[in-house]
């Protein structure tokens, strides 16, 4: 682990880099969050220079930063290296066609091994692929420990507000919802218990598909 002044170097400083980044002041909150349960694993969604920042200001916990596009995997490995950011795990997951409560959704394919979170950052993957962010929660919600949180960066964008109201129909009564006001908003979700998932609505299904399919039947009009 290389000692610097991260916000400093301006290859790490995450209101410097463009402004795809999370932004300093969410990443202080968020870290500051994560830092009182003495963190083991966290896993984020699209990665970046938050990925080796979060490796570097918890090296007791291992971040796994999953990405789908490979120049950007490969430029956040580049960045680990640099900082020799040894408990950062980078995965390579291309997007792919995955379904959840009778839904089509483009996102990671990425399957994790049966073992605890105690954060999950979701970041990724871009706007453009819609509900590929609320997709994520689906496959690993039972990955995330209780008292653990979700981050979704963002939240000033109708798709993110989304994918929050859904979650919470699907998970009634799991998560206490807060906000953190940084260079975006970032929705936070607390786990307070285990729940089963419910069946969606037919009216969110039918949503869905058009979201999904819009583009084939009437443009991507009506998806939000
Ligand atoms: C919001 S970015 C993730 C940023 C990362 N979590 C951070 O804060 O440094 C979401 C995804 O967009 C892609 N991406 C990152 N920077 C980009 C850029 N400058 N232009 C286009 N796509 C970018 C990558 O595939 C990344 O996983």
């Amino acid at each position: 682990m290389v000692s610097i002044n991260e916000t400093l170097d301006q290859a790490l400083n995450l209101d410097a880099a463009d402004s795809w980044s999370l932004g300093e002041k969410s990443f202080a909150e968020i870290v500051g969050l994560l830092k009182d349960l003495d963190p083991k694993r966290i896993l984020e969604f699209g990665s970046g220079v938050s990925s080796v920042r979060f490796a570097l200001r918890l090296p007791d916990c291992e971040i796994t930063s999953v990405e789908h596009d490979r120049f950007y995997a490969d430029k956040t490995e580049s960045l680990k290296n640099t900082y020799h950011a040894s408990n950062l795990k980078l995965i390579y997951s291309p997007l792919n066609s995955r379904w959840f409560g009778l839904t089509p959704y483009r996102t990671y394919s990425f399957k994790p091994e049966p073992i605890e979170f105690d954060g999950i950052i979701i970041d990724g993957p871009p706007g453009a692929v819609k509900g590929g962010r609320e997709a994520c929660l689906y496959f690993v919600y039972q990955h995330l420990k209780i008292g653990g949180f979700v981050f979704l960066d963002d939240y000033e964008r109708s798709e993110e507000q989304r994918a929050i109201r859904h979650w919470l129909e699907t998970y009634a009564d799991s998560f206490e919802f807060f906000e953190i006001q940084g260079r975006h908003r970032v929705a936070v979700l607390r786990k307070m218990q285990h729940v089963k998932p419910k069946m969606m609505t037919a009216a969110r299904i039918g949503h869905n598909f058009r979201c999904q399919f819009g583009k084939f039947i009437a443009g991507k009009k009506g998806c939000l």
